[in-house]
């Protein structure tokens, strides 16, 4: 397949390019600022994505069998801290892509977010249950998928992903990564003991993804997730296990959301996602938290600090 894949330097996008290369797909990836290059990317464009010709003109010139969607402003904080920009990104552009892929009857995959949820239930979380964002990155992913599939109902399938493990590009996107680097730094991170996630790996998030491409009879909204609901830190003790560190050499400072009101207001407590129907019309497999371990190395900007303990 001709693949337009937006976000190509991100955790999901760098995934994404590989298993597409792997299976032989010819993949056209975008990158804002991202310098490198990208494993798995046959033409890399550097485009600003929050120009509307910019994005026409290159879905127009590569005119793709799908179009991939892992651009986005994936941290809350940062849209918090710039709200134009976030939207820009989050839903102007998803809905943009809608109208391309409908204009060129493409297969649109786009990645939503586990924070289209308040996370005040007590069980999973069906595709089909209200959604309540409590942030602002939840209310645009949820834009997002409400443009997306308003725009291009006959093409478009959104996966709602939940925290997301895995190697990046840059090495200093994802949890690990982030993790290892306030230990090499001498800092203490502060996870809640009592914020839970299911968290499934970048890699195994674009096996569905590509499966999504081929599959065009799937249609709407769907979730995908790992097996495991996990605190955030018990999440960080099974990294720490992983990579042989101490609690001297990595430590973490276990906190509780209720010493923290004004830190958890703009944060899900407890996001568990019903993955049906999509587990049972898939290959891949939702993956173990020990699958996803056994996926991460150290990134490179802490192999010094690494390899001197
Ligand atoms: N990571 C998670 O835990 C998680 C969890 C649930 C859902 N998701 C969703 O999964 C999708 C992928 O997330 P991710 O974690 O892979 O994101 P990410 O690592 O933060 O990457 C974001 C991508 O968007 C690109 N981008 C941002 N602004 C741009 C602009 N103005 N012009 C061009 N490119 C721009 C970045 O390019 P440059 O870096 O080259 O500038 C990068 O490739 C998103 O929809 C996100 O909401 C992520």
């Amino acid at each position: 397949m001709n693949l337009f894949l937006t976000g190509a330097s991100g955790l999901v996008g760098s995934a994404f390019a590989r298993a597409a290369a792997r299976r032989g797909h010819r993949v056209t990836g975008t990158v804002g600022t991202f310098a490198g290059q990208i494993e798995g990317v046959g033409t890399q464009l550097t485009v600003d994505l929050s120009q509307e010709a910019a994005v026409t003109g290159a879905v127009l010139e590569v005119f793709p069998d799908a179009i991939v969607n892992c651009a986005a402003v994936s941290v809350p904080e940062q849209c918090e801290a710039d709200p134009a920009r976030a939207q820009a990104l989050n839903v102007e552009l998803p809905a943009l892509l809608a109208r391309l892929a409908h204009h060129v009857s493409a297969r649109l995959i786009h990645v939503s977010s586990e924070q289209v949820f308040d996370g005040t239930g007590t069980t999973l979380y069906a595709a089909t249950d209200r959604p309540n964002p409590i942030n602002l990155y939840g209310r645009q992913k949820l834009a997002s998928e409400r443009a997306v599939h308003a725009a291009a109902p006959e093409f478009a399938a959104t996966v709602r992903a939940p925290l997301l493990m895995g190697n990046s590009a840059g090495g200093a996107r994802s949890p690990h990564e982030r993790l290892l680097a306030d230990w090499a730094a001498g800092r203490t991170p502060r996870l809640f003991q009592d914020e839970l996630r299911q968290p499934c790996s970048a890699e195994n998030l674009a096996e569905v993804l590509l499966e999504l491409c081929e599959r065009r009879d799937l249609l709407g909204v769907f979730h995908w997730a790992g097996r495991e609901l996990l605190s955030r830190h018990d999440i960080g003790v099974r990294l720490r296990e992983h990579f042989k560190l101490t609690a001297t050499q990595a430590p973490l400072d276990r906190i509780a959301r209720a010493d923290h009101p004004e830190a958890v207001r703009k944060r899900p407590a407890r996001l568990s996602l019903d993955c049906t129907p999509l587990v049972g019309k898939l290959k891949t497999r939702p993956q173990t938290f020990a699958d996803q371990l056994g996926e991460l190395h150290v990134p490179p900007p802490c192999r010094t600090w690494y390899s001197s303990l």
